[in-house]
């Protein structure tokens, strides 16, 4: 019988399938019209960049959508009964001991959606966000779409153990301007989960100081295997101001069904979010995110198995061939971080250098926000072959680069 790991290993052409990953690139990475002639054609182009993954999702979820198909009517849907809240409760419950209440939930198309709904119900116009930084870009995204000026606190990296800097955190949470900090738990792009006493220093400083906190835990399901993770609002069951995006999107390369979960525990601000959004959901992503929720825990088992090994085969190389590149395994996300600053000069845009010399798509530190100077990001989600041609490439460009 093939094991889930040979399901893995298959590599899968997504051409003619309008995925992201090849056909977006131009957009979100370079400048359209870009002169990206290097060494390989573009139809050769290894794409590791956009956070979704090559591999096939569970046949459980697969399973569900067809079902659903046999029934020949997909009309304006929404989540009409209480199967999938609570397929998703109890997900919460078994793996981070959280007991959300259902009154609570609501939806949106994306968690990126979500922010930038969010922001401009919380903020006014002369008011601040506050994010940690290196950050996923589109925390600052959703801020200048609403016009909302972004405080960013640099992250503190110690022996490759990034770390929050409290007292600047503080300082910034203090001004009465900012009323919203934007926090990635486990972290985009370092990988870092959280521990629960940093996430009591972070949420004690912004609730003393009235922030509200969007905690956007889109990544918690992907934690390597000796990890814990813990949702921020589990450690504050008294306060309101505590929002939580969680989706199936990730964990099980559901992106394209556009589906998450928003856990909204103030009234008001829940109400509004409402008011402001058409509850229409495509059926196939529901029966999607039920089934995985319920019957996808195995695969996910053996899908972080696979993740964990590609991640010890990208420092084997990394140490092997260039042993001053610095990476440490993430403790969560298949995101791999890595510090390439020994090799490459601090002004170079190091997204289109591996595009033109190594037709890798990578997103660069640039991408980042700031506090990223030298730094790769790199998706490990795909097959090991794939992940082998990928990393030949970068280490012989980079091998070149001097
Ligand atoms: C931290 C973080 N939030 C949100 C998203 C995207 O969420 P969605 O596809 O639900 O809009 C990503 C995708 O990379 C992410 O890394």
């Amino acid at each position: 019988m093939a094991t889930l790991h040979s399901q893995f290993d298959t590599i899968i052409n997504r051409k003619g399938t309008n995925a992201m990953s090849l056909s977006g690139y131009r957009g979100y990475l370079f400048e359209v019209d870009e002169d990206l002639c290097g060494k390989y054609p573009e139809d050769e182009f290894i794409p590791m960049w956009v956070a979704d993954m090559e591999f096939a999702i569970a046949p459980e979820i697969i399973a569900a959508m067809r079902n659903r198909l046999d029934h020949p009517l997909l009309g304006y849907s929404m989540v009409a009964n209480q199967d999938y809240p609570l397929a998703f409760q109890n997900w919460c419950i078994d793996r981070y001991q959280w007991k959300f209440n259902l009154e609570h939930l609501v939806y949106s198309k994306g968690v990126v959606p979500a922010l930038f709904n969010l922001i401009g119900l919380i903020c006014k116009p002369d008011e601040k966000v506050l994010i940690v930084t290196p950050s996923y870009a589109f925390f600052k995204h959703s801020a200048d779409y609403n016009g909302i000026e972004l405080v960013c606190s640099d992250l503190i990296n110690i022996d490759g153990k990034y770390q929050m800097n409290l007292a600047d955190i503080e300082e910034k949470a203090s001004d009465e301007k900012c009323v919203l900090a934007l926090f990635c738990n486990p972290h985009n792009p370092t990988g870092r989960v959280w521990s629960e006493e940093e996430l009591l220093e972070f949420g004690k400083r912004c609730l003393d100081h009235n922030l509200t906190i969007i905690s956007d835990e889109i990544h918690c399901d992907l934690l390597r295997k000796n990890q814990e993770f813990t949702p921020m609002a589990r450690l504050f069951p008294n306060s309101d101001r505590i929002i939580t995006c969680m989706a199936p999107s990730k964990t099980f390369n559901l992106a394209g069904n556009l589906f998450a979960n928003l856990i909204i525990p103030n009234d008001d601000l829940r109400k509004r979010y409402s008011d402001n959004y058409i509850p229409i959901e495509n059926p196939l992503s529901i029966v999607a995110a039920e089934a995985a929720y319920t019957r996808g825990r195995e695969w996910l088992s053996q899908l972080t198995d696979y993740l964990d090994s590609n991640f010890h085969y990208l420092s084997e190389q990394l140490a092997m061939h260039l042993p001053h590149a610095k990476v440490v395994i993430p403790e969560s996300t298949y995101l791999a971080w890595v510090n390439l600053s020994h090799y490459s000069n601090k002004d170079e845009n190091l997204t289109l250098f591996f595009a033109r010399k190594a037709g890798v798509l990578l997103e660069g530190g640039e991408m980042f926000v700031t506090n990223a100077d030298g730094y790769i990001r790199l998706n490990l989600a795909c097959p090991r072959a794939r992940l082998e041609e990928g990393i030949r490439r970068i280490v012989k460009a980079v091998l070149e680069m001097g």
